[in-house]
């Protein structure tokens, strides 16, 4: 496991949305190189602190755009969603005994979710919404 280099690949091609998962990739390179210099264990409750305002925040702004715009897929796309917060908030809960180990799995499960959920998901938004002259929405 390496930290994430940010590819084109990773754009949905919507300007506004490709910042925030930019700065997610970023939290999650941050996870990475603590737990490499073995801080994870103190960089996991402030990782997961964060996590907890900028998925909600970061999720409510795409799904707004994509009910803006009558995406079809919103309903599921918003299911997907609850998963991460959902994972969050029980990491969260077990996180007060605080374990490095416990920093190494978050940081597994959340690298192949961010990377799964732009790749399959939001690019998929990103599609409909750019072929609806939205790349510059905000
Ligand atoms: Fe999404």
């Amino acid at each position: 496991m390496a930290v994430i280099a940010w590819k084109k690949i990773y754009e949905t091609g919507i300007v506004a949305l490709d910042n925030e998962h930019r700065a997610l990739v970023a939290e999650v390179n941050r996870l990475y190189e603590a737990i490499r210099d073995k801080r994870g264990e103190e960089v996991l409750g402030d990782i997961l602190t964060m996590l907890e305002s900028y998925t909600v925040e970061h999720f409510q702004h795409e799904e707004k755009l994509m009910a803006e715009y009558q995406f079809p897929e919103l309903e599921e796309h918003q299911r997907i969603h609850q998963e991460l917060i959902d994972a969050v908030q029980e990491l969260k809960k077990r996180v007060t005994s605080g374990r490095e180990e416990l920093a190494r799995e978050f940081l597994k499960f959340l690298r192949v979710w961010v990377l799964e959920h732009i790749l399959n998901v939001d690019k998929k938004y990103g599609a409909f919404l750019e072929s609806r002259g939205g790349r510059f929405i905000s």
